[in-house]
């Protein structure tokens, strides 16, 4: 049986409790909610390693832009606690923004150079906002194992370094990118689609496919392959960045190898879309 905590978290605590008394392992899902089947996939994963699984719901303001959806960030709390419990999450938890920044906080986390890359340059508020609450979500859930998705592959790559330089005693776990039939990677975004965009959207996967093709066929340099697929790139997609990176500190990689990613960030008609994938 699933259960759902709205609001302060100590009922989620005070449950927790009894879990760890039993000598129960935490798995933890940190979502914004508005699930999908790449959210569920990490709910799985967390279940599988035999883990009694925590997921929090909460769009978080610290890491919207001025400018950006948190207003309009599709919420949907009924039918999110119905997947995340059909995936096997045992607590669905919706702390409010005042039980995560009541009024007197004042102290923040600032992410080092990783966060200054890729989302982090058009997006600057982005990676401190989300390892904030990571944080606080952590030290108030104080699991195990956390789960984190590909699909956001400089944020887990942020959140390693984090739980790294903090001494956390959590195993970050990463789990591949799930995808539509079509191959766009899901997001709680897509529901902003409409059946055109859809096909514009589908440049970043296509794109990616296209490096992959290329890299297939002895393509090593990068700056040759980054100017051929960004003359390839539609007019109606406002393209940020296509960047070939190194996996662990996401350097750029001049000579392309087969673990090299290639990170992809793009806004349609204001809607934030990203992909990234190993290219061999
Ligand atoms: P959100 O976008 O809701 O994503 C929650 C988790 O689901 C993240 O770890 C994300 O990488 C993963 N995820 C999203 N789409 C996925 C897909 N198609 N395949 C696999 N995993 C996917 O990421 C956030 O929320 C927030 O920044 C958060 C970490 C909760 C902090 O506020």
């Amino acid at each position: 049986m699933s259960q759902r905590i709205d609001g302060h978290p100590y009922p989620m605590i005070q449950a927790l409790e009894q879990y760890r008394r039993e000598g129960q392992t935490i798995g933890f899902v940190p979502t914004m909610g508005c699930l999908h089947r790449g959210h569920q996939a990490l709910i799985e994963a967390s279940r599988n390693d035999g883990n009694l699984t925590v997921v929090s719901v909460f769009v978080n303001p610290a890491q919207f832009g001025p400018n950006e959806d948190f207003d309009k960030y599709p919420r949907d709390n009924d039918r999110d606690y119905e997947l995340a419990a059909a995936a096997g999450g045992d607590i669905v938890w919706y702390p409010d923004v005042a039980d995560l920044y009541p009024a007197d906080a004042q102290t923040s986390v600032r992410p080092g150079a990783l966060a200054d890359k890729l989302c982090g340059i058009s997006r600057p508020q982005f990676f401190p906002g989300i390892c904030t609450v990571v944080l606080k979500l952590f030290n108030l859930v104080r699991p195990h194992q956390a789960y984190f998705g590909e699909k956001d592959y400089q944020q887990l790559a942020i959140i390693r370094r984090m739980v790294a330089d903090f001494y956390l005693e959590i195993d970050v776990v990463g789990c591949q990118t799930v995808r539509e039939t079509d191959g766009l990677a899901m997001s709680s975004r897509n529901r902003y689609l409409t059946e055109a965009d859809r096909d514009t959207a589908l440049t970043l996967v296509r794109t990616i496919e296209a490096a992959r093709r290329a890299f297939a066929e002895g393509e090593r340099n990068a700056a040759a392959l980054k100017t051929h697929l960004t003359k390839a790139w539609p007019k109606d997609l406002e393209l940020d960045y296509l960047d070939f990176r190194e996996p662990d500190f996401l350097e750029e990689e001049h000579q392309l190898k087969a673990e090299t990613r290639l990170f992809l960030g793009a806004w349609l008609r204001g809607i934030r879309l990203i992909d990234n994938a190993a290219i061999g």
